[in-house]
């Protein structure tokens, strides 16, 4: 396998691959990949086919998959599970700027989706860059920041979210957990920004309402469009993306149209 046919998506991150089969990647060409992976934070492979065991085998090559807490697995295909949005659907998961489960302690690597059915138009996905949202903060920030930490916990969105899932598996949603504002990205070891509008609640030694400020300028500069990529899915498009190093945000605008994809969950 030679040089990969990579075309990034913008100039903030993204990047469509072509001409690698998912589900039987030697060695060189998973190094490739990989490699992509780091460099353009979401990668999207269009074109595969793959059936349940080869998604997950595909997870598996960037780490352990997650069993998520709140949705049914597919029948058979643990953990792998389905995002479905029918036409009688109103809430479209993940339709808020969010790096997915910081309400827990170890939050996972990265998130995989293979699309299945797409609408004609919209359901699109956003992505933002925390690497960029640090990296261009003012000095000032950077440094009133970098001590300080957060907590995170679930929210009203996220449980109208998991709740309105088919499958989900009607649990309460719980969890809470303090992390560091700015991270260090374990592979790469530059800094993010982590501040997530879906799940953060308050800087620590800080108010709801004394952090609400600052939450609200640190989302605005960390989703400005030249921080962000927008991807258009295709019937039978692979994507990852490093949720140690994005946000993401799916896009509601398909109402009386249906989205289905498979899902999996890799933790660090
Ligand atoms: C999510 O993982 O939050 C959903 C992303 C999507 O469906 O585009």
């Amino acid at each position: 396998m030679g040089k990969l046919d990579i075309r990034p998506l913008a100039g903030s991150l993204g990047a469509e691959i072509h001409g690698v089969d998912a589900g039987d990647m030697d060695e060189e060409t998973w190094r490739a990949v990989h490699e992509a992976y780091l460099k353009y934070l979401a990668i999207f492979l269009p074109g595969q086919k793959l059936a349940p065991p080869q998604f997950k085998a595909w997870g598996e090559r960037f780490g352990p998959l997650l069993t998520h807490p709140y949705l049914k697995p597919l029948e058979g295909h643990a953990p792998l599970h389905e995002l479905y949005k029918g036409p009688g659907d109103k809430i479209a998961f993940g339709g808020e700027w969010h790096a997915d489960f910081t309400f827990l302690p170890q939050f996972p690597q990265a998130i995989s989706l293979y699309a299945r059915i797409v609408p004609p138009y919209g359901g699109d996905t956003l992505f933002a860059n925390r690497y960029l949202a640090y990296e261009t903060l003012p000095q000032s920030y950077q440094q009133l920041l970098e001590p300080m930490e957060a907590l995170f916990t679930i929210t009203p969105y996220y449980e109208g979210n998991v709740q309105s899932m088919r499958n989900a598996m009607g649990r309460q949603v719980d969890g809470g957990a303090v992390h560091r504002v700015v991270q260090t990205h374990p592979e790469t070891g530059r800094k993010t920004l982590l501040a997530c509008p879906a799940f953060i609640r308050n800087f620590i030694g800080m108010t709801e309402a004394e952090s609400r400020p600052l939450i609200e300028y640190l989302t605005k500069h960390s989703t400005r469009p030249e921080m962000t990529a927008r991807y258009r899915w295709a019937r039978d498009t692979l994507g990852i993306w490093d949720n140690r190093a994005l946000y993401h945000y799916a896009i509601n605008d398909y109402a009386g149209m249906e989205r289905h994809m498979h899902r999996l969950v890799v933790e660090r």
